[in-house]
């Protein structure tokens, strides 16, 4: 069974335990029996995140231990950072940690993430979230992303988006 839900949060406050933890309540109560959650986030990694990011590596001991205790749930937690495509940003378009079930690995991956760069306003979502779906996903868990950024993707407002006023999807390998 597949099931995937977005959350678009674009403060990261709002990925406040509760309200997170709720999403996940009703998903896997939805999803019949499911007793593994793979829980990804997709994080932007440009110059406007740190503290953004910083409120991640704040939360996620606490989201991971809230959802572990109330739902009886074995997670697993994966990480794609994202910043821009060249010549906007020549650091990485996407960085990814596949899935780990150590919180303590999650962190480590955390406190190495950076937010510098970026270029212009849009950045390399499309490209993270197809990262994303290549993870190594459990075929029978409830399978939750969490897109955390500040600014769109690409391709959408052509006049905004000197760069790539279509998708750069040329560069998605
Ligand atoms: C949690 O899951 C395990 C394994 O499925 C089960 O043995 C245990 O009784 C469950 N605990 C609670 C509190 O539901
Ligand atoms: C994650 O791991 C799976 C299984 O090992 C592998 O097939 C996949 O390519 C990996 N994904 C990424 C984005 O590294």
């Amino acid at each position: 069974m597949v099931m995937a839900l977005l959350l678009f949060v674009s403060l990261v406050e709002a990925m406040a335990v509760n309200g997170l933890n709720q999403q996940v309540q009703r998903n896997i109560g939805a999803s019949a029996g499911g007793q593994a959650l793979d829980l990804a986030f997709v994080m932007d990694c440009t110059g406007s995140m740190g503290s953004y990011i910083d409120t991640a590596r704040k939360h996620i001991q606490a989201i991971v231990d809230e959802i572990v205790t109330s739902s009886n749930t074995t997670v697993r937690l994966a990480l794609v950072e994202y910043r821009d495509h060249p010549p906007q940003d020549n650091t990485f378009v996407t960085k990814t940690y596949n899935f780990t079930d150590s919180v303590f690995m999650m962190k480590i991956w955390l406190n190495a993430a950076r937010a510098t760069g970026g270029g212009d306003g849009p950045e390399a979502v499309a490209e993270a979230l197809f990262k994303a779906t290549k993870l190594s996903w459990r075929p029978e868990a409830t399978k939750i992303t969490v897109l955390i950024s500040d600014a769109p993707p690409h391709g959408l407002v052509p006049s905004q988006d000197s760069s790539f006023p279509g998708s750069p999807t040329d560069t998605i390998q």
